[in-house]
This record gives C-alpha cells, structure tokens and sequence, in this order.
C-alpha cells in the first residue's frame, strides 16, 4: 500500500472564498520544541482548557519534549505552520497509541486560525497515518460544551460517546 502524504501545503480561505494564508502540514519533531511552547504562550485561557482540559499558561520543558517526541508508529504528530514572514506552528495535531488497534488523540489550533479547515486536515493526516500503523479506532477526550471538537469527530465516521465525570471520550471508528 503506498503511504499517504505526510508534509502538504493549503491556501486557508474565508467563507467568502478570500485567500487568507498560505498554511503548510509536516510531521512534528524534535527540532519543534521552542516553536511549539511559543505556539503555546498565543493560545487564550479557553483553548488551553479545552485542549489540556485544565489552565496551563505555559508549556514546561518536558511536556514540550514528551509532545515534539514521536516514533512515527505509535505517537505520531503533524504541525500546521504559516510560512510568512517566518515559520510560526498555528496548529498540533497528535496521536498516541493505546494498543494495538486504539490510540489517543488531541488537537489544538491558535485562536485567530480556528474555522477555516486547519483542524479538519491535521484529523486527515492522523487518520491515514493511524489507519497505516494498523489502528482502527481513535479515543477524544472533550468537554461536553467544546461542540466543534464534538462535529469535528462526527464527520470522520462512526463515533460512540462515553460519558465521563465532566468530560466526553469519543470514540471514532476509522
Ligand atoms: C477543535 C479544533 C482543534 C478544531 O480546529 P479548527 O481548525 O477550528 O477546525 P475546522 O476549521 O477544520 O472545523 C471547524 C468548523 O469550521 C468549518 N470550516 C472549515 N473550513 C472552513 C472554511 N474554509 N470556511 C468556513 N468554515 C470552515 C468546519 O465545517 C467546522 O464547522 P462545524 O463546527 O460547524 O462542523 C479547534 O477549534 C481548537 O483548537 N479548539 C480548542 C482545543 C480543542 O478543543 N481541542 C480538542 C481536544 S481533543
């Protein structure tokens, strides 16, 4: 089976069709750690909760290095970045595998860039990247208010929702 691609590149455009910014995808490494904490320091309180489900204002070190940390089979990540003027991270998408077939999931996108199809091709990415390394079905953690997480989820498949304790664990068949 050929590999999916894994680096592409998009024009993000506005619901009137306007180009807004050229974005590029390419998988995550260890060279990202300082990009992604500053990654980390533009996102609002909100966004921060929904993905961390707690405030974090900044990104330790570690987290930065465990997150920037992927083998390309059972955690795999991609970033989004904007290439102009320089590149800066907009978007993280990664997974993290459970067992043989499961893995865990998570997405973040900066604020200003959220709605405009960042987070639907990070999913994309992880998908066929998750559906090559044998996993077939992908675990969300998400807050019941968080809807675009929630609509996000059900437009890749088949989902079953457990409820948590305050939280949401998805699961989406792929
Ligand atoms: C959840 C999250 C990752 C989604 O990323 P995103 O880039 O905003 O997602 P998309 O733009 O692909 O999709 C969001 C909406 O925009 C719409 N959209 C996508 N491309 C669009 C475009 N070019 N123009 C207009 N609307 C567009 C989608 O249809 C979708 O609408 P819906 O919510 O009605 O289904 C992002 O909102 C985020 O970072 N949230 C905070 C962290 C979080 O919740 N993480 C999840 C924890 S697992």
């Amino acid at each position: 089976m050929d590999s999916p691609p894994r680096s592409q590149e998009t024009t993000l455009a506005s619901r009137s069709g306007e180009a807004l910014a050229t974005i590029r995808f390419r998988p995550i490494g260890p060279a990202d750690q300082i990009m992604l904490r500053e990654f980390h320091d533009r996102l609002s309180e909100a966004t921060i909760r929904r993905r961390f489900h707690a405030a974090k204002p900044h990104l330790s070190q570690p987290l930065a290095n465990r997150l920037a940390s992927v083998d390309g089979r059972d955690a795999v990540g991609f970033v989004a970045l904007t290439t102009h003027p320089s590149p800066r991270i907009v978007g993280v998408g990664r997974y993290c595998r459970l067992d043989s077939v499961s893995a865990e999931i998570a997405l973040v996108v900066q604020d200003g860039y959220q709605g405009h199809g960042i987070g639907t091709e990070l999913m994309r990415l992880l998908i066929a990247e998750a559906r090559v390394n044998a996993i077939t079905r992908l675990f969300a953690d998400v807050l019941p208010e968080n809807t675009t997480m929630l609509h996000l989820l059900f437009r890749f498949g088949k989902t079953e929702i457990r409820r948590g304790y305050g939280v949401e664990q998805v699961l989406l068949a792929i």
